[in-house]
């Protein structure tokens, strides 16, 4: 009892504390939190730029946290900003599934999420997509391939993006709808995945399919990954594998690996290699004739787009929407924006006068 009684002073000291640091956490208020999946790739420290020059003169206080690859770490990162009392949550999820977890406890604090160019799947704790023409995307990729194929049968090898992310199926449901009719009619012949050959006949594939076919190809977001998938490919290639082929890589990190390998089999003659995301270093590759082709999304739009989503939200106004995207649970209210196609003749059009990037950042432009 003695003992009970001394402690009690120390006790009261650490409530008072206690007290004092989560009144410090609340004080420091944040209106709007933006979480990214990873700083390891350019596309999203693109983001995290062009979110930082339009906020440049907000009124609303804003901050930005990555996830770094992990879906825990993106946990973490939506509980510190509850904690921090935002209103809006802006998340571009590294998981479409795993993010259920984190957006449902913004949604009991009251909070609006806006699942950011990757949509949060198997939840109704999403309240707005905004986002790029997905399915565009992979079309685009795919038409470039188509337009540039040279004679019939032209060997085409298949790669995809990370199966945690819904994007890599809308891509990949894009080119497919492009590519399947000149698999069909004997342009190409699929070099490097059986289950894709198993279902060639087939227009519109099903998620499942879809499935099968990425779980062969994909890279994983990952340039390595992709790196060891292409030279693993290669090496069990035939020689009428080999020659002129066309190949579809889902981004521009996989791009340039997944280029860099065939560029270095001297049985490949020439290739044709997609890409998306206008990255600076494949932008160089593109006028260095290293990669054929990337997709223009431009981040300014989509930025906007959700700033504006989350001023709405704030003044209590109902945000402007242009359809809607069902995330396996709900039908979720989505702003979409357009994508462009850019290779080495309309790069400087597309990209340097519309000021996405400087002139000086290129060489041989
Ligand atoms: C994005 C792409 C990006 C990829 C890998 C996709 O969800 O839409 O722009 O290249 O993720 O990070």
């Amino acid at each position: 009892m003695k003992k009970l009684l001394k402690s009690i002073p120390f006790l009261l000291v650490v409530m008072m504390l206690a007290v004092v640091v989560s009144a410090c956490g609340k004080s420091s208020k944040v209106d709007v939190g933006i979480v990214l999946p990873t700083k390891d790739e350019p596309r999203w420290v693109q983001d995290e730029q062009r979110f930082k020059d339009a906020l440049k003169d907000t009124k609303y206080s804003v901050e930005i946290l990555f996830s770094q690859g992990s879906s825990a770490k993106e946990k973490e990162n939506v509980d510190s900003l509850i904690a921090k009392g935002i209103k809006v949550l802006i998340i571009c999820p590294q998981d479409g599934d795993a993010a259920a977890a984190a957006v449902e406890a913004a949604q009991k604090a009251g909070i609006k999420v806006i699942s950011y160019d990757r949509l949060i799947t198997k939840t109704d704790a999403v309240n707005y997509y905004v986002t790029f023409d997905s399915i565009a995307v992979g079309k685009a990729q795919a038409q470039y391939l188509v337009d540039h194929a040279k004679g019939n049968g032209q060997p085409l090898y298949l790669y995809a993006g990370a199966a945690s992310d819904n994007n890599a199926f809308l891509f990949f449901q894009g080119a497919w709808t492009v590519l399947q009719p000149k698999i069909a009619d004997g342009t190409f012949k699929i070099a490097n995945s059986s289950e894709a050959v198993a279902l060639k006949d087939t227009a519109e594939l099903s998620r499942d399919q879809q499935s099968k076919i990425i779980s062969q190809v994909t890279t994983n977001w990952d340039a390595n990954e992709a790196k060891n998938k292409a030279q693993t490919h290669l090496t069990a290639a035939s020689a009428d594998q080999k020659g002129d082929v066309a190949i579809l890589a889902p981004n521009d990190g996989t791009a340039r690996s997944i280029a860099d390998v065939f560029g270095s089999d001297s049985a490949i003659s020439s290739y044709v290699v997609s890409g998306q995301d206008a990255e600076k270093a494949s932008i160089q590759y593109i006028i260095d004739g290293k990669q054929s082709m990337t997709v223009f999304k431009d981040v300014r739009s989509l930025v906007k787009d959700s700033i504006g989503m989350a001023v709405s939200i704030l003044e209590n106004k109902t945000p402007e929407t242009t359809g809607s995207y069902n995330n396996g649970k709900i039908d979720v209210q989505a702003k979409q924006t357009e994508v462009i196609t850019v290779d080495k003749e309309n790069v400087k059009a597309s990209l340097i006068d519309s000021k996405y990037y400087e002139e000086k950042e290129f060489t041989g432009l």
